[in-house]
């Protein structure tokens, strides 16, 4: 609660700009930061307490600005837990923009694709997600300014953002995949046996962020909506070994499309 406040502090002494939306920019999806206009950036860096990032195509930065006429706080790059910070830590940039004002997440990812159905440079609008092979970032005292002890997550994904993504998806001639999203801590991929084990438990999609994040939000009260990348098939599913590469240029390669769906979606923001 603390930190949250130093950070919030600081941010309020360098800009007034209050965000109604909160995008988070998964690996190589960064570009998306070019659309926003910009009132105000504030480095990670200079935020005292903030979790830094150290993984290649991840910057580190809040951008704040209108995307149409919606004022949004886009994060440019995100921690995540394989980097050694505490769950505490890697959830602390939702807690500042709700604290900024945000009333709605945008969560997006690069993933890998389990379902059978899946190409590398589809795009998966999470359903739900599996959270059990991380730690919950709720663990320890529950701070009641936040939210409650023992919240629901029976919609973590909320059902009206999820129509607007099919709606505006379908509207670009954009392919949307729906699905479950299950996230693991990495830093590793996956073996074949682990991914067949995810894909009986009724994952589609893997990945190392999204889950931590979009329960945190639940939890202080924010509509939340999620996306994968998938930039490539996870383990067995492939034929070929999996790299960090492979899913930065898939990444590019979808980057437009990806980046169309979100302005959209963001306009739509407006309204709602
Ligand atoms: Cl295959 N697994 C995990 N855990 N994260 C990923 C991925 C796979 N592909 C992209 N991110």
């Amino acid at each position: 609660m603390e930190r949250v406040e130093t950070c919030v502090r600081y941010i309020r002494e360098k800009t007034g700009f209050e965000p109604h939306t909160a995008l988070v920019l998964g690996s190589g999806l960064g570009g998306f930061a070019d659309n926003v206009k910009i009132e105000a950036v504030v480095e990670y860096g200079e935020i005292e307490g903030f979790p830094v990032s150290t993984v290649s195509g991840h910057k580190g930065r809040f951008v704040l600005g209108y995307v149409g006429k919606e004022p949004v706080a886009v994060m440019q790059g995100r921690v995540h837990y394989y980097e050694g910070y505490p769950m505490r830590d890697v959830v602390l940039p939702i807690r500042v923009m709700a604290r900024l004002g945000a009333r709605r997440l945008i969560l997006t990812n690069a993933a890998g694709g389990i379902h059978p159905d899946f190409a590398a440079g589809a795009l998966m609008l999470l359903t739900d997600h599996i959270s059990s092979f991380i730690p919950s970032p709720l663990l320890g005292p529950n701070e009641e300014a936040f939210g409650l002890r023992f919240p629901d997550m029976s919609e973590v994904y909320s059902r009206r953002l999820r129509t607007v993504a099919e709606e505006e998806a379908g509207k670009l001639g954009i392919p949307l995949k729906q699905g479950v999203y299950l996230q693991t801590t990495g830093p590793n991929y996956e073996t074949p046996a682990e991914i067949r084990m995810f894909r009986t438990l009724g994952a589609d999609a893997v990945g190392m962020s999204t889950a931590c994040e979009a329960m945190t939000a639940r939890h202080l009260g924010l509509e939340v909506c999620g996306i994968s990348c998938i930039t490539n098939l996870a383990a067995g599913i492939s034929k070929a070994p999996l790299s960090h590469e492979e899913v930065k240029a898939t990444a590019d390669r979808v980057a437009e499309d990806f980046q169309a769906l979100l302005r959209a979606m963001i306009s739509r923001m407006t309204e709602l």
